[in-house]
């Protein structure tokens, strides 16, 4: 029986960081290592991912089957001209772009039946639900900011926000009002000095359930972000990620986490122009070399 897809999550909250630059010639590098790859926009409302591999229109959305005017996520499919890559292009219906929580573990759980290794999804920018929750359902997410303080703090913010709907959704499910209310008061830290970083949230949490606690501590530890530090020029910039990671142990109890930089390459710009992936107008610049050490990274080619 075929095993399903790895999901991999693009996510960066800032805008104009990368996310569907790094998402398609990331596509295009995993194919390259044999693999064979869906690019999903998920950037629902102002989806481009379709543009930047020259395709002008696809000719079905994830609208189309999110509205039931297609019987099968096949249908939106669309080949490209990469042997082994595929895209699904973003819809622009309203509403949509924020899909309740039980209809994306659906939506994934459709995604993980088409017939592919890698299902890289490229999101939005921002700290909606609607991102926060596919890069938790996602089984792999790749944070990309850029090397600025605004950057990096935005990515700081977002993974704090993951870490804190993570937690609502656990004990949600749970039924347990208590750990909810805590959680509610931890968010304001200013006010509840007791409740400053994560490990402080713990102590308290066991006192009130400590299966559940223990439920939550272990679902959080899983978390393994690849912080994809992009448009990295040299010198201070490629320390720049370590700022994310130190706050993620100091204050969210998040031990695990890699970064990776990617270079400021001129060869971006004039793909763009030529609407078409570097990885194919220029396979050996520095940004395609950074993208197969990635698809490495995510164990292409193993
Ligand atoms: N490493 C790089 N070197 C040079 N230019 C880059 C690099 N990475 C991205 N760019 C450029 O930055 C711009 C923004 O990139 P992109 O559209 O991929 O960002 P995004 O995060 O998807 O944006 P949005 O938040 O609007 O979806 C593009 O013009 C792209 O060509
Ligand atoms: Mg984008």
């Amino acid at each position: 029986m075929k095993s399903s897809p790895k999901v991999v999550g693009v996510i960066g909250p800032k805008g104009g960081v990368g996310k569907s630059t790094i998402s398609a010639n990331l596509a295009v590098a995993l194919t390259r290592a044999g693999a064979r790859v869906v690019a999903m926009d998920l950037d629902l409302g102002s989806a481009n991912l379709h543009v930047i591999f020259g395709i002008k229109s696809v000719p079905h959305t994830l609208d189309d089957f999110l509205l039931n005017r297609v019987p099968s996520l096949a249908e939106v499919v669309c080949e490209t001209s990469v042997p082994g890559l595929s895209l699904i292009g973003g819809g622009n219906v309203p509403g949509i772009a924020s899909l309740p929580y039980q209809r994306k573990v659906k939506l994934l759980r459709h995604l993980g039946r088409l017939d592919c290794d890698y299902l890289l999804l490229d999101l939005a920018a921002g700290v909606s639900y609607n991102v926060v929750d596919f890069a938790l359902i996602a089984n792999r997410s790749l944070f990309v900011t850029t090397p600025d303080i605004p950057s990096l703090m935005s990515l700081y913010s977002f993974i704090k926000t993951a870490v804190y709907r993570q937690l609502y959704l656990l004990f949600r499910q749970a039924g347990s009002d208590e750990l909810l209310a805590l959680l509610e008061k931890s968010k304001n830290f200013e006010e509840n000095p007791d409740l400053k970083t994560m490990e402080d949230f713990y102590v308290q949490a066991r006192l009130i359930d400590p299966r559940i606690t223990r439920q939550a501590e272990k679902s959080l530890a899983r978390l393994d972000p690849l912080i994809l530090v992009n448009r990295v020029k040299a010198g201070a910039d490629l320390n720049s990620g370590k700022v994310i990671k130190n706050l993620m142990g100091q204050f969210l109890n998040l031990h695990k986490g890699e970064i990776l930089s990617i270079r400021e390459d001129a060869a971006v710009t004039s793909a763009a122009a030529r609407m078409k992936p570097v990885m194919l107008t220029d396979p050996s610049s520095a940004f395609a070399m950074d993208m197969i050490k990635i698809a490495r990274f995510l164990g292409a080619g193993a």
